[in-house]
């Protein structure tokens, strides 16, 4: 199942290390390679000798070998990954991987990594609850280490709570299918927006269109499956957030959702602009609900909402990928060209009204994606999930392995 694959296996001095016996095994096993890396503290608690028997290798701990002056390359170590796992991770070792404290060959090793890795806690309760520990570990997950938490149970001081690394079956499992089936966007943000704006008459009433959001947020699964870190931008949607490294920011209308956008984009390595955007807003909000009986007729004045998109178009760095929509009922693909240079996206996802299956509120999607160097994809009919996929497949994945 694994092999082939290249496994670095990071032990900090815990008491959960003996486990740390049975994961290597469970990866020797499946046919990967493995490379113990052991901390200093991590040998008092499990010998060398055990692990590079288990491993076929001998185990590295120390940046040279005491009487030969060997020199131990973290960097060749960290480029020969597929994956680097770290189990038991103490609260010491987390404390210095967030905070770059390279004193040692597993901490150098996982500063030199391009690896995905997985970091498996153990430790007390009150060390895992403390707040230097959570600051930690957010850090850890924002720089994109894949955390894998700790069991609640019965610890080692003879206290109950939350703090036992992971059983190594576990562990095993969450590595071994990472292995299988890898995250290309790994290490990558998207900024996402979806679902309609709401602009406000008054109190109580809004402009506002039928968009459902479907179809945004199944492009965040799959930038989500796919390894990105996603910053949704939200207007008003009644669907759940999916799973994933996903932080999703509610607005409700065009210029919340912009001054959002313009904070996050120049941090992102891309966007896509999915959101239904209200074209107009009325010119000023009614502080008190407008009363019926006051007039038989009335007329709302509205101005223009700002392009959220063509704001990031100006915005855009030439290593960021833009991406737009364009929901068109006629001459759409001229239509849709002219959207894409007006707005300075790299390409433009086209759904024409005339579509049956494609739109606003049904689960299924007809989109050709066009791209401002001129390629053009015809998806067929599909669902909103697989057509998410398509477009994160096409536009991140296949122009990144092209680039
Ligand atoms: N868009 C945006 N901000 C707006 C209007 C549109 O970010 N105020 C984005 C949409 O999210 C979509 C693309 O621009 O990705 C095209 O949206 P669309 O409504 O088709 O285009 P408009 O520019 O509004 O043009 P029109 O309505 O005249 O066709």
């Amino acid at each position: 199942m694994l092999k082939g694959k290249h496994i670095v296996l990071g032990i900090s001095g815990g008491i959960a290390a003996y486990k740390s016996v049975m994961l290597l095994r469970l990866f020797v096993k499946a046919g990967a390679e493995v490379q113990v890396v052991i901390t200093p503290n991590g040998k008092e608690f499990i010998t060398p000798v055990t692990l590079s028997s288990l491993s076929g290798k001998p185990v590295i701990s120390d940046f040279f070998t005491a009487n030969t002056g060997e020199w131990h390359s973290h960097v060749d170590l960290g480029l020969w990954a597929d994956a680097m796992v770290i189990a038991p991770a103490t609260a010491s070792t987390m404390a210095k991987m967030a905070n770059g404290v390279a004193d040692n060959m597993l901490i150098t090793s996982y500063l030199s990594t391009r690896a995905k890795v997985f970091a498996a806690p153990a430790m007390d309760l009150d060390m895992w609850k403390h707040p230097s520990t959570v600051r930690n570990l957010a850090r850890l997950k924002a720089d994109g280490v894949d955390i894998i938490e700790p069991e609640a149970g019965e610890l080692a001081s003879g206290l109950s709570g939350k703090g036992r690394m992971e059983e190594p079956q576990n562990i095993f499992d969450r590595v071994a299918s990472w292995l299988v089936s890898p995250q290309p966007l790994l290490g990558k943000t998207v900024l996402l927006t979806a679902g309609p704006t709401y602009e406000n008459i008054d109190p109580v009433r809004f402009i506002g269109n039928y968009s459902s959001g479907k179809m945004g947020f199944a492009i965040v699964r799959a930038l989500s499956d796919a390894g990105a870190r996603v910053k949704l931008v939200c207007g008003p949607v009644n669907l759940p957030t999916p799973e994933g490294n996903i932080d999703r920011i509610d607005v409700v209308s065009a210029r919340e959702m912009l001054a959002v956008c313009e904070k996050e984009f120049p941090h992102a390595d891309g966007a896509i602009c999915c959101a239904a955007v209200a074209d107009y807003a009325p010119a000023s909000c009614a502080s008190s609900k407008m009363k019926r009986e006051k007039a038989d007729t009335i007329t709302l004045e509205l101005v223009k909402n700002p392009d959220i998109a063509a704001t990031l178009g100006k915005m855009k760095r030439p290593d960021q990928i833009l991406v737009g929509f364009a929901l068109e009922t006629d001459h759409e693909e001229e239509n849709a060209i002219g959207k894409m240079a007006r707005k300075n996206l790299d390409w433009i996802a086209l759904n024409s009204m005339r579509e049956k299956g494609a739109g606003f509120k049904v689960d299924t999607n007809k989109i050709t994606l066009i791209s401002a160097s001129g390629v053009r994809i015809d998806l067929p009919l599909m669902t909103k999930t697989e057509a998410g996929r398509k477009m994160v497949e096409k536009i991140f994945i296949d122009e990144k392995a092209d680039s």
